[in-house]
């Protein structure tokens, strides 16, 4: 088993990382750690706690609330895109109490428990995994991965032209974290996105079809990003999140990598959270392996398995 935390800004594509975490037999989830980011930070701890419901675990796995800005910049979401992240649902939130623990002390504690044993799924801005490092400098050395979902492999962004949102929205966060010593692992948003982690129709009426309370929830949760990611020529609806968790806990539907040295911008006026994948040509030390492709038909049957699952809400 692998175990692991989920650094999340819980939308839907967030919900279905955090389902395979709860869900996977090789999963060991030790906690969710919440940052600011896609739909509102209370918003996407509601999220969590009604993922946590609908794979029949709430109050199993605590959710720790962490940073609720970026480092330095005001907090940006993408609600447009997004929605609530979740469809609409809702649930008696009343039972759902945050653990009282700051998600940068509790990702500091569990990596210093198990060192060298601890992987952390970034799929939300890297401010909490900043923090964390700066706070505690045997951190990065604790940690045995980060599989971090962010950038993009040639500057093809999707909240600007040359960026990608987790690092867009707090940039000096993920400038830190590369500058930091961790063994990381980068899932781009593109192109690797765009090619091999988009569910079209047919597929998702195969998700439809399948009639639990779990594909009920995935078609309800993507709704709004599906019809975002029309409105702008993708045919189906994202999943670089829900990819990212897969690839951590089945490596091998990774098929091809390379080593390269990334760097974020923090400065430029049309280039603010541009990731610069410098490849061997420049001289610069690798830091990150990035993906470069996976096998899209396993993943979309590892997602179409996982929501199979007969779950009892609580
Ligand atoms: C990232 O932002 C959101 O769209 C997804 O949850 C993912 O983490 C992609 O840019
Ligand atoms: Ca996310």
């Amino acid at each position: 088993m692998t175990p692991l935390v989920i650094d999340t800004d819980t939308a839907q594509d967030d919900c279905v990382a955090l389902l395979a975490g709860l869900l996977d037999p090789e999963a060991d989830l030790r906690a969710i750690t919440m940052v600011a980011g896609n739909v509102g930070f209370d918003r996407q701890i509601r999220n969590a706690h009604l993922t946590l419901n609908v794979a029949g675990r709430l109050g199993e796995v605590p959710i720790h609330p962490g940073c609720r800005r970026p480092l330095v910049r005001p907090w940006e979401s993408a609600e447009n895109v997004h929605g609530d992240g979740v469809g609409g649902m809702t649930m008696d939130f009343n039972r759902c109490e945050p653990d009282p623990e700051h998600a940068v002390d509790a990702l500091i504690r569990l990596a210093a428990e198990n060192p060298g044993e601890l992987t952390i799924v970034c799929i939300g801005p890297l401010t909490n995994i900043a923090t964390a490092a700066v706070k505690d400098p045997a951190f990065a050395d604790n940690v045995r991965a980060l599989y971090v979902m962010g950038g993009s492999n040639n500057a093809r962004g999707n909240i600007t032209a040359a960026a990608e949102f987790n690092f867009y929205v707090d940039p000096e966060a993920a400038k830190t974290v590369f500058a930091a010593g961790f063994d990381i692992t980068v899932i781009p948003w593109a192109p690797l996105t765009l090619e091999r982690a988009v569910f079209g129709q047919s597929q998702l009426d195969e998700i439809e079809a399948l009639g639990t309370p779990l594909s009920e929830f995935f078609t309800r949760a993507c709704a709004a990003t599906l019809e975002f990611d029309r409105s702008v020529g993708i045919d189906g609806t994202t999943h670089p999140d829900s990819l990212t968790a897969a690839l951590l806990l089945h490596p091998d539907l990774i098929t091809r990598v390379g080593s390269y040295h990334v760097d974020v911008e923090t400065q430029g006026e049309l280039t603010r959270g541009y990731a610069a994948m410098s490849w061997g040509v420049h001289g610069l030390a690798p830091n990150a392996t990035v993906v470069e492709d996976v096998d899209a038909e396993g993943f979309f049957e590892y997602v179409k398995g996982l929501l199979e699952a007969k779950t009892d809400l609580v």
